[in-house]
């Protein structure tokens, strides 16, 4: 008996394996010939796992570089188990994110949605997708980051205190310092009060973001889900804690969320908040791991950024006015600003993003099928020679002409570009102003290289020793 069911599971198992691996192939055979017009050109690699390696192990630009010379800026590929198109000019980029947006409909992993929740504002279009973006928009647009400046500024004065005299992971200290600006965003100042919990089960949450969704006990996406599930309890009772003292004014994402007159169930906010914890903290952490990198080995840009926080600082002091940081202080540090663009340039932490075609779609005489995935590559527009000359090179001052439309997207671009880039930017200001001011660092060891995945990061999330300048 016992045999016979093994027999039979592996009979079921060889029979879904041979569909897992063929459907993609008997799929695009069928759509080449449902149409007259052509695939892009390029290859699908091998049965399922297709060109993944290639792509993910190894620099970015060398996979997109070779593909584009042999194929153009438009080719076929195999990803992660899906077909996709990959397209590198800003032409097509504004084709995929702007004019035919409503073509293409955000797509992640299957195991992503379950962690972050599916009612997440990534995973949808349309109607509830808008009314969500209104809501995280209405908590991160200037009127509202006004107020939040001397909190984010105490989080970063702690942060660097904390680091003084050490040799530091400096993406593990950066990525608590974002984590902890992501929940004063989310729950003003009662951030402090769940900030231990919240930390405990998310830390455990995100080592499964990349997993096989495999859900049985000893697996890493087992794990983590019980830590998702731990994690919405929390929220729920934050959320019904928020109920009973309504008369606060809290002036921050949860209250946007709970505020809306149409009203978001418990479970909607609590994904919604765990989704904006997963897009604000690791994306603004490897900026700032990079910013220091770049500033470490370029002196005479430093001294420049120095020079311009020194200045604002003095003008502070002379004036008698208050010396905590304001929002207008943040807006008279251009140098610093383009230090900011250019690190998004080189280092286009977000090497491109994901959509996937509703329909099939024809674009420049190639033929999107419908179901294929299609990536706007981002690194590669912003590595252009033709758009950004000497592309390797960290240049802030490329910056004191603004680029041309669709050529620099590190927020993304249309109805799902970054609603919380503004915030991103201010904590990355604040912290750079008592950085600079105060601080001196040096990078411990001469390990130059990059390790991808999922993000570009300096080797080892880059190790500095931080000392006071006093
Ligand atoms: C430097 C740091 C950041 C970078 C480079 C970045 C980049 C991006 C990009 C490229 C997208 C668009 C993805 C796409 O079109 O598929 C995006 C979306 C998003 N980002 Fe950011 N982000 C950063 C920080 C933040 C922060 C601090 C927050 C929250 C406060 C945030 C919240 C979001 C959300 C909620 C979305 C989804 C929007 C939607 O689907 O409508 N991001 N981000």
């Amino acid at each position: 008996m016992e045999l016979l069911s093994l027999n039979s599971m592996f009979c079921m198992f060889a029979a879904s394996a041979l569909i897992f691996f063929f459907s993609p192939i008997i799929k695009l055979f069928l759509t080449s010939a449902r149409r007259k017009i052509p695939l892009p050109p390029g290859s699908l690699g091998w049965p399922y796992i297709g060109e993944t390696f290639q792509l993910y192990s190894q620099n970015p630009n060398v996979f997109f570089a070779s593909k584009i010379k042999r194929f153009g800026s438009i080719f076929k590929t195999h990803i992660l188990g899906c077909p996709c198109v990959m397209i590198s000019s800003p032409a097509a980029a504004k084709f995929v994110l702007l004019t035919k947006a409503h073509l293409f409909k955000p797509t992640f992993p299957a195991s992503k949605e379950r962690m972050l929740g599916k009612q997440a504002i990534f995973f949808h279009q349309g109607d509830y997708h808008a009314k969500l973006r209104k809501l995280v928009l209405r908590a991160f647009m200037p009127a509202a980051l006004k107020n939040k400046v001397e909190d984010i500024e105490s989080l970063a004065k702690d942060s660097l205190q904390s680091w003084e005299g050490r040799s530091i992971n400096t993406y593990q200290e950066m990525k608590t310092f974002t984590f902890n600006v992501a929940l004063l965003s989310i729950f003003g100042k009662d951030e402090i009060l769940y900030r231990e919990d919240l930390k405990r089960c998310y830390y455990i949450l995100e080592k499964g973001y990349n997993s096989m969704p495999i859900n049985i006990p000893g697996t890493l996406f087992h794990k983590s889900m019980k830590a998702r599930k731990e994690l919405a309890q929390i929220l729920a009772k934050i959320i019904s804690t928020r109920r009973e003292s309504k008369l606060e004014d809290h002036n921050d994402l949860l209250e946007s969320f709970m505020g809306d007159k149409e009203g978001l169930t418990d479970e909607q906010i609590a994904d919604n908040v765990i989704g904006v914890i997963f897009a604000a903290r690791d994306t603004t952490a490897s900026v700032l791991t990079w910013i220091m990198k770049y500033l470490g080995e370029n002196q005479s840009v430093l001294e420049a950024v120095t020079e311009e926080q020194e200045a604002i600082m003095r003008l502070k002091e002379e004036s008698g006015e208050d010396k905590a940081l304001n929002w207008e202080d943040t807006k008279k540090m251009p140098i610093t600003s383009r230090v900011l663009q250019e690190t998004l340039r080189v280092a286009s932490i977000l090497s491109f993003t994901f959509r996937e075609a509703v329909e099939d779609v024809e674009y420049e005489g190639y033929l999107i099928p419908k179901g294929w995935k299609i990536l706007p590559l981002f690194r590669n527009i912003h590595h252009s020679p033709e758009i950004f000359p000497e592309p390797e090179k960290f240049d802030p001052t490329r910056f004191e002409v603004a680029p041309k439309p669709n050529t620099y997207m590190p927020f993304g671009s249309g109805n799902h570009s970054c609603p919380g880039n503004e915030l991103a930017k201010l904590e990355i200001l604040v912290i750079l102003h008592h950085l600079t001011t105060k601080y001196r660092w040096s990078i411990v060891g001469a390990d130059n290289g990059i390790q991808y995945g999922p993000f570009a990061l300096p080797q080892n999330g880059l190790p500095i020793i931080l000392s006071s300048k006093e």
